[in-house]
């Protein structure tokens, strides 16, 4: 690795966190919310646009409106109901926040009743208020379907969901972020990507490879892994830069297949915390995502020199 290239690599002792101040409305499993801040400190210095073709919380485009590092922002994201609670979010957060509110407070004294009816409802007309709600009171902020398509995840009885006023919060600070300079869809990722330029950055985080190789309760659709390498060529062959999430390792566990050689990226890891499961094992094991950055982010950053030592090579703190 060269000395420019050294320079990317994360200055961040430990576990990177979340940094206060930025929103997140959605809780959702597989959110980057604790890595946002540090994924975000390696786009290019302007950013016209910034894509996420798998934006499920929107946790990175909300960190790079937080710190003002792209003008716009082009979110996309194939479950449906997610990109219809998007749209409440940005157009109509005080219709969206009077919903919760109701729901939250009616649901007081009969939890469990309650969230079964909300869910079933929402089963049959998807409206973004119930959904918000049962993103707020399932199990681990899973999204999760059954074989006919239909949300089917169980409460978490120990949770009634984020009060109101801190739902309130999340959602107006997101809409004011986000509403006037983002557009929004629900299209398979390749279709996205086919409208970025080399003045853009894409943010991919695509789901886990071991949930697209199995029947998909988390998803409503995977991405294969040759189609995906194939999208990573294209955006390269426009000088398109990009960051890549995608799977990582456990221990000495790898988990999925690494992306090709052939792409030349720069891959490293960020540490994310304990493994839950080994830990439950009785078993001490770490678990590391990766990060793949473009060939043409890397140009254009070990072209600049850093400014002072406490920033990375595109300007941005990280301590
Ligand atoms: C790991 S999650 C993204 C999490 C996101 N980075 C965050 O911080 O919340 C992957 C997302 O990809 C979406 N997805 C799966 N297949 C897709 C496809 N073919 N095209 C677009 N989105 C897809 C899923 O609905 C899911 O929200």
């Amino acid at each position: 690795m060269t000395t420019a290239l050294h320079a990317l690599m994360p200055r961040i002792a430990g576990r990177p966190k979340a940094i206060p101040g930025i929103p997140h409305p959605i809780p959702y499993q597989g959110s980057k919310r604790q890595l946002a801040h540090l994924i975000v400190s390696y786009f290019p210095e302007r950013v016209e646009r910034l894509f996420e073709p798998f934006c499920g919380s929107c946790a990175v485009s909300l960190a790079a409106a937080h710190l003002r590092r792209a003008q716009r922002f082009v979110l996309n994201d194939i479950n449906a109901p997610l990109m219809t609670l998007w749209r409440a979010i940005l157009d109509e957060p005080d219709e969206l926040l009077a919903g919760y509110r109701r729901l939250w407070t009616q649901q007081l004294g009969d939890e469990r009743t309650f969230y079964d009816r909300v869910r079933a409802r929402f089963n049959r007309h998807q409206h973004p208020g119930d959904f918000l709600y049962l993103l707020a009171r399932c199990v681990k902020a899973a999204i999760r379907y059954n074989s006919h398509g239909k949300f089917n995840n169980s409460p978490d009885n120990r949770r009634k969901g984020a009060h109101p006023d801190t739902m309130a919060w999340h959602v107006h600070r997101a809409s004011e972020l986000l509403c006037r300079r983002t557009s929004l869809s629900t299209r398979d990722y390749r279709d996205v990507l086919a409208d970025a330029g080399p003045a853009d950055v894409v943010y991919l985080d695509p789901p886990y490879q071991g949930v697209c190789r199995t029947h998909n309760h988390r998803y409503l659709m995977g991405v294969d892994f040759r189609e995906f390498v194939c999208s990573l060529e294209a955006l390269d062959s426009r000088s398109v830069p990009f960051i890549v999430s995608y799977d990582g390792r456990t221990g000495d566990k790898v988990h999925g297949r690494r992306l090709p050689d052939a792409l030349k990226l720069t891959h490293f890891e960020v540490l994310a915390g304990r493994s839950t499961t080994e830990t439950l094992l009785g078993r001490k094991a770490h678990t590391y995502e990766s990060l793949y950055l473009s060939r043409s982010l890397v140009e254009r950053a070990a072209n600049r020199a850093p400014r002072t030592r406490e920033r990375n090579l595109f300007g941005i703190e990280l301590e």
